[in-house]
């Protein structure tokens, strides 16, 4: 349309990650040629690091806020970026301005969990033999295959997938859109075939769904017409059987205040944004206490703002749970930042396990001490590279 002026409305938040950082490039690049004076609201400091000359950050009042120069030369590549120190500075900057403004911790810090016996906890006598064993093997994908039924006849989606976790580990699954990462997820919480191979949990095989595993999805399965108490009650009681009521509710309440919903936890569920439901969600999956803790792609909905908030709070929780824990993700920040181990697939079909790098940084971690730690964007480049081998569906080819 040849515009004097061209407004953008968050044009790419309903993309994936890695999608959304390939259409920026686009989008800088016909900027380039065509040199059109552009507003662009967005809430991925990343995009707007990629196109912007200025940055204008709004408080949550809506009052303008701090402004920030974008002296980075173009054209900007995001790997290249990754190795700039001014790139780095500037993203932690604007990052802990608009964290600074947008986000107040609403966590009490006065109730204790109630010391209640969840029904797989193990007799202590009992815990302690098998310890040394399972804590070292705690979950187990040996050879793990699926194969779906199509049209075309049987595809090969996941295969040989080999991974051992300890109890108490924090693994990342990162990979591109497509390449299995929720097949395996599925067939970790029991709700899809294993086609070969095996999973142990605790030395028992995974079969069907339990408790004992609970899920997170992007959108949390809440009953509309229950309030988020409600919602997070249901199936606690089959958990605690020899808890009182009263000391059930109590459980389910400990974890709405720390998913920060202490003034929340009487409201509907439709009455809730998406961030909310995503919390009563999380708080469900903690109140379980399982044995092992399935995200896929937890926060894949939710503004950065609201996620960068979300993974705190999910760190906050896990760090005093230490449930054992497999989150999927496309976005490699979320990535590192919740992770002792970051496992990368390669690309389906026959996708496995292409790399794993094990993340050292100290804990507890938050947004802003990551972007101000030396060695967080080597982490970054090495899982950023990796997906960008395989951006166009195959690996590159090695040269020799
Ligand atoms: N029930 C199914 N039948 C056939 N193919 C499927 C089925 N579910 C998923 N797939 C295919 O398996 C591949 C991996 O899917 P998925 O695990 O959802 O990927 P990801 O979570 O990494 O985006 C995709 O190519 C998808 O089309
Ligand atoms: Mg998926």
């Amino acid at each position: 349309m040849q515009p004097e002026v061209l407004l953008m409305d968050e044009p790419l938040s309903a993309l994936d990650a890695l999608t959304r950082g390939n259409v920026a490039t686009e989008i800088e690049a016909i900027w380039a040629a065509d040199k059109r004076t552009v507003v662009l609201i967005t809430n991925d400091v990343d995009e707007a690091l990629v196109l912007a000359d200025r940055i204008l950050c709004l408080n949550p009042d809506g009052t303008l806020g701090a402004a920030f120069p974008v002296n980075l030369p173009r054209p900007r590549d995001r790997n290249a970026m990754n190795e700039s120190n001014d790139f780095k500075a500037l993203r932690a900057d604007v990052t802990a301005y608009l964290m600074d403004v947008g986000i107040k911790s609403k966590l009490p810090e006065t109730r204790l969990l109630p010391a209640l016996t969840p029904r797989h906890a193990l007799p202590s006598a009992y815990a302690k033999a098998a310890n040394s064993a399972m804590d070292a093997r705690y979950l187990r994908y040996s050879q793990l295959h699926k194969v779906y039924a199509t049209p075309k006849g049987p595809l090969t989606v996941v295969e040989d997938f080999n991974l051992v976790l300890k109890k108490a580990e924090f693994v990342s699954l990162i990979g591109h859109s497509g390449c299995g990462k929720s097949t395996v997820l599925t067939m970790t919480a029991g709700l899809n075939a294993i086609s070969k191979g095996a999973i142990t949990l605790d030395g028992t095989h995974v079969e069907g769904t339990d408790p004992e595993r609970a899920v997170v999805f992007q959108s949390p399965n809440l009953f509309p017409w229950l309030t988020a108490k409600e919602n997070v009650a249901i199936g606690v009681d089959k958990v605690y059987p020899k808890s009182t009521q009263v000391e059930r509710q109590e459980v389910v309440e400990y974890y709405l205040e720390r998913v920060g919903l202490a003034d929340s936890m009487n409201r509907q569920a439709t009455d809730m944004s998406n961030g909310m439901r995503q919390r009563v969600g999380i708080a469900r999956a903690f109140a379980l206490s399982p044995k092992l803790l399935l995200l896929d792609e937890p926060f894949g909905m939710l503004d950065s703002l609201t996620r960068w908030e979300l993974q705190e709070v999910l760190m906050e929780v896990w760090s005093r749970t230490k449930v054992t824990a497999v989150c999927v993700t496309h976005d490699v920040d979320e990535a590192i930042m919740l992770a002792d181990r970051v496992v990368m697939m390669t690309n389906g079909p026959n996708a496995t396990i292409g790399k794993i790098t094990e993340v050292k940084l100290p804990r507890p971690r938050s947004r802003r001490s990551l972007l101000e730690h030396p060695d967080y964007y080597h982490y970054r480049s090495e899982v950023l590279s990796f997906l960008e081998e395989y951006e166009h569906g195959h690996k590159k080819k090695d040269v020799a």
